[in-house]
């Protein structure tokens, strides 16, 4: 067991079901692309090692099963790191040809703007059953043919190479079926895009005044990727205020899923994306702590019928960057992301969060160094602290600081420098 009881209690919180909450109208907004898919949207978080890693082909020494990154109950259940985790079962139930899981998902990671230890995810697969009247093929395509067309977007590389020792074949699938099954999956996700797009650009035009009448395309591309549970598999990337970001990841179902799962006679695609993410670019949020608070000051600015327009920070006030820096006992020995023989950074922003909770914004590396003689090896964490509804005192600051120094030395036998 790993998981600190403020992660239990937030269990709960369902923030993807709230209504006027931004998380849910960015579901919804996602949603509507898919009207004939089954919407799951509260099934429970705490699964099984078997749900979440084993039933979609995770090797045994894969990363993500290490209880560095994973918050588990106990040695065979977790809570869940991501939604596909209920696929299996989803497919097994067998009620529909598409799905919607949508989710709070949890995983031990940095803390900052960006990162936080429960985030929601949405997973969306669409299978034929191929032993269904008409020609497999011919159905696939008349599907096809009937999504909407897409308008308005610019895709710069729509077939990327797909590499055979990472990507291979899968024997029970001809190549038209994959062109074909792909090409559904690909226009399926680029009216998603193009649709959340829209919205944010609007929402960020409207802090201008003169809004102008036509978009420019968007321009989006598909990479390559890896995913232990799909072949081929891609990844879609968007250009937004000048970067390519990184939106969703998605792939050919591999069919030994589909076996395991007794439905050996479909095929087809899954995706999955991270609804803060999209969230957080659709209202110009800046910190993801942001949609844990219960201020009315945030929740207020929010509407599931309002057009989308930019959140209005309300509190703008300063933090306070405070150092530690300690010599990790002599047993430690650092490598990779493991700071010590007996823990992981993961373990440091646990226990910085255990403290300081949301007040804490970003923790970071900033000095590691290892003794020429005695080989001891230094580290100093950055830690800046704060509020994002009230000032935070110098002294509730420090108090939490010293909270935090002092259980480093209890929890790591670490020496404060
Ligand atoms: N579960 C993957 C993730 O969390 C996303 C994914 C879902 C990829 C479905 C492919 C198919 O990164």
């Amino acid at each position: 067991m790993n998981t600190p009881a403020s992660i239990l209690s937030s269990i709960d919180r369902q923030l993807h079901n709230q209504n006027n909450h931004p998380l849910s109208i960015t579901r919804k907004i996602i949603a509507s692309r898919f009207p004939s898919f089954k919407t799951h949207n509260t099934i429970f978080p705490v699964v099984t090692t078997k749900q979440n890693f084993d039933s979609l082909g995770f090797p045994p020494d894969h990363p993500g099963r290490s209880r560095t990154d994973t918050y588990y109950i106990n040695k065979e259940t977790v809570l869940r790191t991501h939604t596909s985790a209920h696929q299996a079962d989803v497919f097994h139930a067998n009620l529909s040809d598409g799905f919607l899981i949508s989710a709070d998902v949890y995983r031990r990671d940095a803390i900052d703007r960006s990162h936080y230890p429960i985030f929601h995810q949405m997973e969306g697969a669409m299978t034929w059953d191929r032993n269904a009247s008409g020609p497999f093929l011919k159905r696939i395509r008349e599907d096809l043919e009937s999504l909407p067309k897409i308008e308005n977007i610019e895709v710069s590389d729509p077939n990327p190479t797909i590499h055979p020792e990472r990507n291979p074949l899968q024997g029970t699938h001809s190549a038209e079926e994959v062109g074909l099954m792909a090409a559904h999956l690909k226009r399926s996700l680029e009216s998603v895009v193009v649709e959340i797009f829209t919205h944010a650009r609007r929402a960020a035009l409207t802090r201008g005044d003169d809004l102008p009448t036509k978009l420019e395309p968007l321009k989006i591309r598909w990479v390559e990727a890896y995913f232990p549970f799909t072949t081929p598999s891609w990844e879609l990337e968007v250009f937004w205020q000048g970067d390519w970001l990184e939106v969703l990841g998605c792939g050919i179902i591999k069919q030994e899923i589909l076996d395991k799962a007794g439905v050996s006679n479909r095929s087809g695609w899954a995706f999955g994306l991270g609804l803060e993410r999209i969230a957080m670019l659709l209202f110009s949020i800046p910190d993801i702590r942001l949609f844990w608070s219960q201020d009315q000051r945030f929740l207020s600015q929010f509407s599931d019928t309002a057009p989308i327009k930019p959140f209005q920070p309300f509190s703008n006030k300063p933090g306070t960057t405070k150092d530690v820096s300690f010599w990790l006992n002599s047993t430690s020995s650092a490598a990779g992301g493991a700071v010590g023989k007996e823990f992981h950074e993961n373990d440091i922003m646990e226990l910085v969060r255990g403290v300081a909770g949301d007040l804490a914004e970003d923790v970071r590396l900033t000095d590691a160094f290892t003794h020429p003689k005695t080989g001891r090896k230094s580290l100093c964490y950055r830690i800046f602290y704060r509020s994002l509804e009230r000032t935070l005192t110098h002294e509730e600051a420090n108090g939490l600081h010293e909270d935090i120094r002092k259980k480093l030395v209890e929890g790591f036998g670490v020496e404060l420098r």
